[in-house]
């Protein structure tokens, strides 16, 4: 059996820079010889980018809290079966943006439905699967809802008519992120060892020195000198 590989999840709050991070670290990564698999949740597989249109469509309405969480997942146990696992069998490095971190901020807090049915169902459906590093992006509530914000309605006035969006959790209520992100920091006490925390306020390349500079010294990965 070829050596199990290296699972990193990136986390934080909508329009924190969560997606130039994640670029910036799998370049740099490959950069260093790595092999990178980048994915996303929810997403990640066929089945899962099908479930992420019903979820952040905001053509998606009366969704129950409870219908959300299960949605998220279905989504997640089937990345971990088709992509998740096969890759870190093969000794690749995962690159996740966003796991169930996610889901025990934004449906346990954010819809108040408590942490703990998120970790009963990571148990059960996820086989307790642990990232080895967990990357927390923390940064202001109102900055980050602002940000993601313009950044969808740019989107969505270039999408056609019909089209789906992903607007439908940046609709929440400033009351809605503050919870989202208070669990995150919850979370990151709770597992010092698992989630490392990064202030995301800075510049983006300040912020990409800091996270690089983590992984590295985490995974205990050899930069390359050139
Ligand atoms: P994402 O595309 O990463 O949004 P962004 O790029 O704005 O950070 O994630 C989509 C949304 O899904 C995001 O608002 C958070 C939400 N989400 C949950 O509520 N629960 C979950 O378990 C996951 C994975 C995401």
């Amino acid at each position: 059996m070829p050596q199990r590989g290296r699972f990193v999840t990136i986390e934080g709050l909508d329009g924190c820079g969560k997606s130039t991070q994640v670029e910036k670290l799998a370049g740099a990564l490959r950069a260093d010889g790595l092999q990178v698999v980048v994915t996303r949740e929810p997403g990640g597989s066929v089945t899962g980018e099908k479930i992420r249109n019903l979820l952040l469509d905001t053509g998606t309405s009366n969704l129950s809290p409870f219908a959300e969480l299960a949605l998220m997942f279905a989504s997640r146990a089937q990345h971990i079966k088709e992509v998740i696992q096969p890759a870190l069998a093969e000794g690749k490095l995962v690159l996740c943006d966003r796991f169930t971190d996610s889901s025990e901020a934004y449906q346990g807090a954010g819809r108040k439905l408590g942490s703990e049915p998120v970790r009963a169902l990571h148990k059960i459906l996820c086989g307790n699967l642990q990232p080895d590093l967990t990357i927390l992006m923390d940064s202001d509530v109102a900055a980050s809802v602002e940000r993601a914000r313009r950044r969808n309605c740019a989107r969505t006035s270039q999408g056609k008519r019909g089209e789906s969006d992903e607007n439908r959790f940046e609709q929440e209520s400033r009351a809605f992120f503050g919870r989202v992100r208070s669990a995150y920091l919850e979370i990151a006490q709770r597992e010092p060892q698992r989630v490392a925390l990064v202030d995301a306020r800075g510049g983006a390349d300040e912020t990409h020195g800091q996270i690089l500079a983590l992984v590295r010294r985490k995974l205990k990965l050899a930069a390359k000198t050139a």
